[in-house]
């Protein structure tokens, strides 16, 4: 095993135990990638300022997300089909993020279901939605996500129709994969994964199969969506649904300060500046060239998150240096699942801490809670000087 020192290493690893079509399926934006591209290379354009002879004793990166500890502002982001980065993913994520102290998110389309991983944790996890058609299957979805105890609900409002990332069309993507040649002949080579994937019965979507009706095989996601999510979701819907949740709620998916207004009017408890990993709208601004304008706009009102390019503890800093409350990481943590399972996803929990508490300490702080605009360099025009 080679030595493990940055997320790209966990990467280079899940790349060869991973077939392919779920590979890609992570590591692919939408169209043409320029949002997904931009998402991280926006982050290479803040420089930080280096400060010196500062006690760097005692550091501290604890903090709270909408008030719940966390260990670092460092959430798991939901991601679809983690379950089949590795079987029985979405537990063996759950569980490294409740050893480490950050909250983990659980997709609506995870293998594992809401129950499976109440039933495998103990703590409190977050639970991502989906709008789906069907109403009943709704307001049983947030009876379920209650019973399991989840403390926060995150609404995705950037998918009702989905954005089309080629590579999941040419490799056929379903979950579980069709066994045609070409997937087989993959799929040999991943001796580690098929074992373990025979080895447990969560290989389909667990929150959807047995739970919505009228819905048929859900296994191609890409004609699934098309079929079962409600493409008419509104801001009266997201009203609806936080009322019959009643407790915290998360909206996910915001680029733009109108659409960030409308959330906090609509009762968000906080908002996550995203353009799904770039995988929704190719050409739309990278979430950290969004995200100035979006506080300005709510940062009195709500919390405000971030996901979109996060790769490393730096680029989780530098977001919260622009005023992130707190960031998300969705790739960065499933190449660790794909490499080494649990493990790989406490390995790069331990690389972004560790990345980010010694930025900040060069920086000259020792608590991430007093970390603000004065550590960057913020390029003049950055977040845009765009035409009205
Ligand atoms: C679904 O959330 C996806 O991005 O594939």
């Amino acid at each position: 095993m080679p030595v493990i020192t940055e997320i790209e290493d966990l990467r280079r690893i899940y790349k060869r135990r991973v077939p392919k079509m779920f590979y890609d399926y992570v590591e692919s934006g939408s169209w043409s990638q320029q949002t997904f591209r931009e998402n991280s290379s926006d982050f290479d354009k803040l420089y930080f300022r280096q400060r010196v002879a500062v006690d760097m004793d005692n550091r501290s990166t604890n903090t709270t997300m909408i008030g719940q500890d966390v260990a670092m502002p460092v959430a798991l982001a939901p991601v679809g089909l983690t379950g089949m980065q590795c079987a029985d993913g979405e537990i063996k994520a759950a569980r490294a993020a409740e050893k480490f102290g950050v909250p983990f998110t659980l997709s609506t389309m995870s293998i594992c279901s809401i129950e499976d991983v109440a039933e495998h944790t103990s703590a409190p996890f977050w639970f991502q939605v989906y709008t789906l058609k069907d109403k009943t299957f709704m307001q049983r979805l947030f009876d379920r996500a209650r019973a399991a105890n989840c403390s926060a609900i995150v609404i995705t409002v950037d998918l009702q129709v989905l954005g089309q990332r080629h590579k999941d069309i040419k490799n056929g993507l379903s979950a579980p994969p069709k066994l045609t040649a070409k997937s087989v002949a993959n799929m040999m080579t991943k001796v580690r994964w098929g074992m373990e994937m025979l080895g447990t019965k969560r290989r389909f979507f667990g929150n959807i199969v047995g739970h919505a009706e009228g819905v048929d095989d859900p296994s191609s996601l890409s004609e699934w969506t098309a079929q079962a999510f409600d493409p008419s979701l509104d801001w009266d819907r997201i009203r609806e649904f936080k009322k019959m949740w009643g407790g915290p709620m998360i909206i996910k998916g915001i680029v733009e300060p109108e659409d960030a207004i409308k959330a906090a009017n609509a009762g968000a408890d906080a908002i996550i500046v995203s353009n799904h990993g770039g995988r929704q709208l190719d050409g739309a601004l990278s979430s950290i060239r969004a995200l100035p304008a979006i506080i300005d706009a709510v940062g009195d009102r709500v919390e405000v998150h971030l996901d979109s390019g996060i790769r490393s503890g730096q680029d989780a800093l530098k977001a919260i240096a622009m005023g992130a409350k707190g960031t998300y990481i969705g790739r960065a943590f499933t190449y660790g699942l794909g490499a080494m399972g649990e493990d790989g996803v406490t390995k790069s929990l331990e690389i972004i801490h560790k990345e980010m508490d010694v930025s900040m300490a060069l920086c000259g702080h020792t608590d991430i809670n007093t970390v603000d605009r004065s550590i960057l360099h913020i390029p003049t025009g950055f977040s845009g000087n765009w035409e009205e």
